[in-house]
């Protein structure tokens, strides 16, 4: 049998194979929701621009509310044979309300249709990521309060380089976050333009109001040009990668989660509700999440880089190449937000070893560049110079197995004999984070401030859209 849709010039129905290749249903059917949406925008403004009757407009619309309704609860049954999910409403309005169904396509096309859906889906989703972010955030910064004091060792080329906090390096977060969530932003204000009425692809001869359907879905505008409209996939495309970006600031915050919780490390222990034991080595606990966090932003990563290469080589308008636009985002986005959902659970829960952390922290010799900072500020020292005299003192620590501020005096004048006691007030990991004030540093005192500064924006942003 050949298509019931748009079978009219077809003798046969397709092959089997052809039937599986093209079919779409099997993913866009989470499209559903959009898709009814849509119809009933489009169908008021056809009645309104008097297009279609009052009458068949009720039918149709009371005849959507019905198919969403079983959708809702289960009871539709999707069938592979109707393709996709536009053809699958639409057979279904026809089953229940009769011909009439038939005029719901009017002045549309599914070029159009399917444009107009996606976009409506990955805009529900920014804003269903974008309140995700904003909780990652807050988990984030209620953590940094707590420890905005708590000195771990700041790593330059995974060796320890100088003291920070763990409020401080927490707070490197919510500002990455804050960048995604700009980003994810961005991508929204540029998709809220509405395609439909681009129709195929060079609008249509009926007077519709494009302006109408857009204001009702909740679009800025419509779209400008109908060619433009339906070979459009930037909006996925942008959103992909501020996912992207936004799945390697979460990975890379996962990998320290994994080096952290190490015995080697020790700086943190996970939660059991995010840990997994060994089935062979009792003693172990792994950190799953965090692994499938880290590894999860290949799939998102992936997902871009599929869909760049699919559009890459297509002219203007519509191909059918364009329907691999929806599994890779489907399935990237639903990442992202689990992702998200388990990192949110893993800061929450949390534990650092505070001791810990502070005495790696003075390991390495991390203070040297206070040292020379006050060998410059005390002594007028060039600061190459204080360097030089610091690398001394470093080797002459080192030769005995010592911390820098567990050198005597007498064996700091040996090295430079102007050096006075003045020195032990700026050796020692907490006075090294004490004297970072500068904007942005990581003294306690500045970390609690961009703490509070977090937790008050956050806590007065307007309440999401979700
Ligand atoms: N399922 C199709 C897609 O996702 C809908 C649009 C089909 N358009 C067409 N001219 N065959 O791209």
């Amino acid at each position: 049998m050949s298509n019931k849709m748009w079978g009219g010039r077809f003798a046969s129905g397709p092959d089997a194979i052809m039937e599986e290749i093209n079919a779409s249903i099997g993913f866009d059917y989470r499209l559903a929701m959009q898709d009814i949406a849509g119809s009933k925008a489009h169908v008021a403004m056809l009645a309104d621009a008097g297009i279609v009757s009052a009458d068949d407009a009720a039918d149709i619309t009371k005849g959507l509310e019905a198919i969403k309704a079983e959708i809702e609860s289960g009871a539709f049954t999707f069938s592979r044979a109707l393709e996709d999910i536009h053809m699958n409403v639409e057979s279904r309005l026809a089953a229940l309300i009769g011909p009439a169904a038939g005029r719901l396509h009017t002045a549309r096309s599914r070029n159009d249709q399917v444009a107009l859906d996606f976009r409506l889906w990955v805009r529900d989703t920014i804003d269903a990521l974008d309140s995700q972010l904003r909780g990652l955030q807050l988990a984030l910064a209620e953590k940094a309060k707590i420890y905005a004091g708590a000195v771990m060792p700041g790593f330059t080329h995974m060796q320890s380089a100088q003291p920070v906090t763990f409020g401080h390096h927490l707070l490197a977060y919510v500002e990455m976050f804050a960048r995604d969530r700009s980003r994810l932003r961005d991508a929204r204000a540029r998709l809220n333009e509405s395609p439909l009425g681009a129709a195929a692809l060079a609008g249509t001869s009926f007077p519709i109001d494009r302006h109408a359907t857009a204001r009702a879905l909740g679009f800025d505008r419509p779209t400008a040009n109908s060619l433009d409209s339906v070979s459009d996939r930037d909006f996925v495309l942008e959103t992909l990668s501020a996912a992207s970006i936004a799945a390697v600031h979460l990975s890379r915050f996962a990998e320290e989660i994994v080096l952290w919780s190490t015995p080697q490390f020790g700086f943190a222990r996970l939660s059991d509700k995010f840990s997994t034991g060994s089935s062979i080595m009792p003693q172990k606990r792994n950190p799953d999440a965090a692994e499938l966090v880290r590894g999860k932003a290949g799939r998102v990563i992936g997902a871009l880089t599929g869909l760049l290469i699919v559009m890459k080589g297509l002219p203007l308008t519509y191909s059918k190449d364009m329907q691999e636009d929806k599994e890779g985002a489907f399935d990237a986005l639903h990442s992202l937000s689990l992702c998200l959902a388990a990192m949110t659970g893993m800061v929450k829960d949390i534990e650092p070893d505070t001791e810990r952390m502070k005495a790696a922290a003075g390991a390495g010799y991390a203070t040297a560049t206070d040292l020379a900072d006050w060998l410059v500020k005390a002594l007028g020292l060039p600061f190459r110079e204080a360097h030089h005299v610091t690398g001394r003192l470093v080797a002459a620590a080192s030769a005995q197995d010592k911390g820098l501020e567990e050198l005597t005096l007498a064996e700091m004048q040996a090295v430079e004999p102007r050096i006075d006691a003045g020195v032990f007030a700026v050796l020692g990991v907490e006075n090294s984070v004490r004297s970072r004030m500068s904007y942005g540093g990581t003294a306690p005192a500045n970390v609690s401030e961009q703490a509070e500064r977090w937790l008050s924006a956050l806590a007065a942003e307007p309440a999401s859209k979700i």
